[in-house]
């Protein structure tokens, strides 16, 4: 069975644009592959955060993955920190990676950007993330396209290390599904939608509620022709919204195009609304009973324990092909 792997980083409520592009990904393929999810909790320092938000949030972020539909059966469910293993192994990759490719990926530069005051975390962020990749020999990795050039830096590492090394990783590959690979914000639809947005109204969280979800999809930014078209370009407003009709939906975008053909803004908004609710409510409903449950410990403890021994074998195995034994 071909295997797969991703994260979220524990950093506040999840997005739709979490949802989409990842979760809902990880359901549907929990019954294709063996599947990896873990919580990316060392990623999320590479930004200040606030301690006690940041456990509160580890635990929710879990809670969440369940009340999405995460099997625990068919995932091994970890936390990044727990497993010594990735910080130990990211360094052993750091030493074979350089600095020029770190310093080009987009994420760094857009966020370097913004807080002149960066820590050396961000700027080694990607190594980690090919470490959390690089461990479980995973076939594949299914990410949205925010993501796809640290999954294409992570095989680069990989193929590298092997030429060196001996074969040493499998090399993975992106997973990225054509609907939803990128939500937009809803009041900047030229922005992806992200948790760190300064107006809460361009965002939707998992967990917020319908009237809230309602209000900010009815008043989505648009533009200010009639003709309900997907085109990121020039109409990038209601493009996004399609593309949020299309994933929820499971339709194509132009099935979505057809179901709408003649119909108003207001329309595509409305029924927009409706299938985010629902979908959401759902959710919602799963969370505030799992948040209380003594489960989750047992699923955490469970996943630490599997991951940590295949993590202890790779580290070995690189240990003694980089000349690091007695
Ligand atoms: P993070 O926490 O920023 O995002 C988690 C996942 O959500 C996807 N995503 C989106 N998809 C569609 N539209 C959006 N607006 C949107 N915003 C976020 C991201 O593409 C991602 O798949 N570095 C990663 C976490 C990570 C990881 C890994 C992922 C750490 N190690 C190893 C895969 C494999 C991150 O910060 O994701």
């Amino acid at each position: 069975m071909k295997r797969i792997l991703t994260g979220l980083q524990p950093t506040g409520i999840i997005t739709l644009g979490n949802y989409i592009g990842a979760i809902k990904q990880m359901v549907k393929y929990q019954d294709m592959y063996e599947s990896y999810l873990f919580i990316a909790d060392l990623h999320s320092i590479t930004i200040p955060q606030d301690p006690n938000e940041l456990s509160k949030n580890i635990k929710s972020l879990l809670a969440l993955y369940l009340a999405c539909g995460i099997d625990p059966k068919k995932n091994k469910i970890f936390i990044q920190s727990e497993n010594l293993y990735h910080a130990n192994i990211s360094w052993l990759l750091e030493c074979n990676t350089y600095y020029g490719e770190l310093s080009r990926m987009t994420q760094f530069k857009d966020k370097s950007r913004k807080n002149a005051n960066f820590t050396s975390g961000l700027l080694t962020y990607p190594v980690l993330m090919a470490s959390d990749i690089l461990i479980y020999d995973v076939d594949y990795v299914p990410v949205g396209i925010d993501q796809k050039q640290h999954v294409e830096l992570a095989r680069d590492i990989a193929i590298r290390f092997n030429k060196k090394f001996g074969e040493t990783f499998k090399i993975p590959e992106p997973l990225i599904s054509t609907e939803g690979t990128k939500i937009m914000d809803l009041v900047d639809p030229t922005k992806k939608m992200s948790k760190s947005s300064d107006n809460p109204k361009g965002v939707i969280r998992i967990l917020d509620e319908p009237e809230v979800i309602r209000k900010k999809i009815m008043s989505a930014t648009t533009d200010s022709d009639t003709i309900i078209k997907f085109d990121p370009i020039n109409k990038p407003g209601i493009s996004n919204l399609i593309n949020i009709y299309a994933s929820l939906s499971n339709k194509k975008i132009d099935e979505v195009e057809k179901l709408f053909v003649n119909k108003k803004y207001g329309e595509l908004k409305k029924e927009v609304a409706d299938l985010v609710i629902t979908e959401l409510t759902k959710i919602q409903s799963r969370y505030y009973e799992l948040i209380k449950s003594k489960e989750l410990d047992q699923i955490l403890d469970d996943g630490i324990k599997f991951t940590s021994e295949i993590a202890k074998k790779k580290y070995e195995l690189m240990k003694n092909k980089m000349g690091l034994h007695r």
